[in-house]
């Protein structure tokens, strides 16, 4: 049954039957998640910004192998750091610690992240591989490349966290605009100075993109069910991007004791932290999160302090421990259901509707 959306812009630049997009998430969004989302009307998406060439063509092909449906790819458009010239010793000092707890090797080298920033060897996999649409996250690449892109047909979406970001990203060319709210799980988006200016919630963030911007916009960040869906189009949004409620479906890759821990995670328990990977992201608050506290100081530049810190994440994974695991989750945590994906999607269809009915 197709059901009349208040707004369909998004629906039909996109070619999708339900304006929800699973968010692209980097280390979370399987192929058999995005797979699974599009088919069921939504729009799947994986995130690739941590991925080589290699491993982007093939979490491609097996995503287009289980869908003929659009789906999105995902980069990080950031600019990369300057090596910087104390190499983080303080960082690296206070780290060691963990290093010998966890009995992983200590100081690995400063571009040991897996982080990459979009480049020309990706942008040519990705013209090879023509896909439908693709987002950025933390900017735009440089407007040759977006140009590129944009003359094979391909839609492109961004996020901005403010009104003046997306004014940017409208004018750069970009087809739809996501309002990443702060309340969002994951890496803030925001790509222009100062970074803690790009903190408004999503409630506040969304109606004014809306006022500023002539493209779709779509709202991102504590959106977990129909109500918040509805919401979103009240606010004049034309769709949504959800993360944090696309976590536990079994197509996820979450590893378990993510799982175990989300499923127990209470509303006031999320922070935005650099501790991580340099970068403000919000996290389930745990004892790294809550030890890196009172050292904001000495964390690296994005995306070098995830080369310190991604082994202490791994490690800790593979213990089943959850003191030193990077759990990115959003303020609606205790929304997230274990459903599989097709069902999710059909759930909050159908919650959405009778939510947007109730308001006629
Ligand atoms: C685990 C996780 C990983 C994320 N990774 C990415 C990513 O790789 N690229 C991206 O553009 N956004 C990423 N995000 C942010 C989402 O695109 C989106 O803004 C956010 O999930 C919306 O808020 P919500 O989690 O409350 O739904 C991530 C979010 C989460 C929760």
């Amino acid at each position: 049954m197709s059901f009349p959306w208040p707004r369909t812009d998004l629906t039909e630049l996109i070619g999708i039957e339900h304006p929800i997009i699973q968010a692209p998430m980097a280390g979370v969004a399987s192929p058999a998640l995005a797979a699974a989302v599009s088919n069921a009307g939504g729009l799947g998406s994986l995130g690739c910004g941590e991925m080589t060439v290699e491993q982007l063509r093939e979490s491609f092909g097996e995503t287009r192998a289980w869908t003929a449906r659009p789906f999105n790819i995902n980069f990080f458009a950031h600019e990369a750091p300057e090596h910087p010239s104390d190499d983080a010793a303080a960082m690296r000092g206070w780290l060691a610690g963990y290093y010998q707890e966890l009995d992983v090797r200590e100081s690995p080298s400063l571009s040991e992240t897996p982080m990459r920033s979009f480049d020309a060897a990706t942008l040519r996999a990705v013209l090879e591989l023509e896909p439908q649409i693709v987002s950025f996250h933390f900017g735009l690449p440089a407007h040759d490349m977006l140009d590129a892109l944009k003359s094979t047909g391909t839609v492109i979406l961004s996020s901005a966290t403010t009104v003046s970001e997306a004014r940017r990203l409208e004018a750069a060319g970009v087809h739809a605009i996501i309002a990443q709210g702060y309340d969002a799980g994951g890496h803030r988006g925001t790509f222009s100075e100062p970074i803690a200016a790009g903190s408004i919630g999503t409630f506040a963030l969304v109606p004014q993109i809306v006022d500023a911007v002539s493209v779709p916009v779509i709202a991102a960040g504590g959106i977990a069910d129909g109500r918040g869906i509805a919401a979103a189009f009240a606010l004049g949004a034309s769709g949504v991007q959800m993360g944090t409620a696309f976590i536990l479906c079994p197509e996820s890759a979450a590893s378990p004791v993510y799982r175990e821990v989300l499923r127990q995670t209470r509303d006031d328990e999320t922070v935005v932290t650099r501790a991580f990977t340099g970068r403000p992201a919000r996290a389930i608050v745990n004892r790294f999160v809550e030890e890196m506290a009172p050292r904001e100081d000495d964390v690296a530049p994005f995306p070098l302090q995830d080369s310190l810190t991604l082994a202490l994440h791994v490690a800790s994974v593979a213990r089943g421990s959850k003191d030193l695991a990077a759990m990115l989750a959003g303020q609606a945590s205790p929304l997230a259901r274990a459903l599989p994906a097709a069902a999710l999607v059909e759930t909050l269809v159908c919650e959405a509707q009778e939510a947007l009915a109730r308001e006629k």
